[in-house]
C-alpha cells in the first residue's frame, strides 16, 4: 500500500511512525511513506497556507491553492481522505476493508479551524474522523489510520503477533492475557487452564472470556454480530474459581446477575 500524508507539521508524522512493527513495514518495502508539505507549494515569500474564512468566523482556514497543487503533486493518490470531526467514524471493519482493497491513500491533515470546503468537493474528498472530540490538527489522526491500516497488511505482524484475538476481530473484545509468574506477589494467580497446555480448553477460555468481556465492556457489539453464545460464557465464568475470576476482573455476582438476566 502506498501512504501519502499531506501534513503542515511531516515531522509529527514521521517520528510517530519511526517506531515497532509498521516502522519496520515501512522499512521492508511492505507499504511506502511519501509525506507531502503543503507549505512547499505556498507562493509567496513567507510560505503562507492559511487565511481567514469569509463569514467572520472564528481562526484561519487552510487555503486550497498550495493544497491543490500538493495533491497533483502525487501521481497515484488513491483514496483521498481529509481527517475530520465531521467525518465517518473510522474502525475496524472499514480498517480490514481498506487494507484488503486501497493500493493507496492519500491522508489530508487540516490544522487551523480547517480547510477550503471547495478544495474538498473538487476531489470528491472523503471525511473520516477518529472520534468525537476535536484534536489541534489531522497529523495525529492520521497516524491512527496508517498504524492501523498497515499492521492489517500481509506479513506485517508475525505469527507471534497474529491479529486473529485483536479486539473487533471475531467481532468480539479480546480475552484477559497473563504472562509468568504463575502466582505473583501479590498472591494474584493464572487461571490454571493456561497452564495446562490443553490447546481447545485455552481456545475455549479465550472465546468465553471474550464473550464476557464484550458483555460488560461493549454490549453494543454484540447485538451487531452474529448469535452469541452468552449464557454458555455465564455457566462457565460461574465455574471458575474466585482467585481465577478476580484475575480475570470478573465478579461472580455480575455473572450471576447477567446469567439471570440472559437464562431464557
Ligand atoms: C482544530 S481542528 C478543526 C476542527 C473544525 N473546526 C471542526 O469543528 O470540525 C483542526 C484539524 O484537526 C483535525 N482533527 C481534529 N479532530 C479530529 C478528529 N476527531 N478526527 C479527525 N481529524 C481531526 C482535522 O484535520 C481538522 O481540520
Amino acid at each position: 500500500m502506498k501512504v501519502h500524508v499531506i501534513p503542515l507539521f511531516p515531522d509529527l508524522v514521521r517520528q510517530g511512525l519511526s517506531e515497532g512493527v509498521v516502522s519496520r513495514a515501512f522499512n521492508e518495502g511492505k507499504a511506502n511513506l511519501d509525506l507531502v508539505n503543503p507549505r512547499d507549494f505556498a507562493e509567496d515569500k513567507h510560505q503562507t497556507v492559511d487565511d481567514k474564512p469569509f463569514g467572520g468566523a472564528d481562526g484561519m482556514l487552510m487555503m486550497s491553492g498550495p493544497l491543490e497543487k500538493a495533491l497533483s503533486s502525487i501521481e497515484e493518490p488513491g483514496e483521498i481522505v481529509y481527517l475530520s470531526p465531521r467525518g465517518d467514524r473510522w474502525d475496524h471493519e472499514t480498517c480490514v476493508k481498506w487494507a484488503a482493497s486501497k493500493p493507496a491513500v492519500t491522508l489530508i491533515c487540516g490544522r487551523y479551524a480547517g480547510v477550503d470546503q471547495r478544495f474538498l468537493e473538487r476531489h470528491k474528498v472523503r471525511e473520516v474522523s477518529i472520534g468525537d472530540y476535536v484534536l489541534s490538527g489531522g497529523e495525529l489522526p492520521a497516524l491512527v489510520l496508517v498504524d492501523s491500516l498497515v499492521r492489517q497488511l500481509p506479513g506485517v505482524l508475525g505469527n507471534e503477533q497474529s491479529a486473529i484475538h485483536d479486539s473487533f476481530s471475531g467481532g468480539l473484545l479480546e480475552a484477559p492475557q497473563f504472562t509468568r509468574p504463575r502466582e505473583d506477589v501479590w498472591g494474584w494467580v493464572v487461571p490454571e487452564v493456561l497452564t495446562n497446555g490443553n490447546h481447545q480448553k485455552i481456545e475455549e477460555f479465550k472465546l468465553h472470556m471474550s464473550v464476557l468481556y464484550t458483555l460488560r465492556n461493549r454490549p453494543d457489539l454484540l447485538s451487531e454480530s452474529k448469535p452469541i453464545p452468552v449464557v454458555k460464557a455465564l455457566k462457565y465464568g460461574l465455574g471458575l474459581s474466585d482467585v481465577e475470576l478476580k484475575s480475570c476482573g470478573l465478579r461472580r455476582t455480575w455473572l450471576k446477575d447477567k446469567y439471570e438476566q440472559y437464562k431464557d
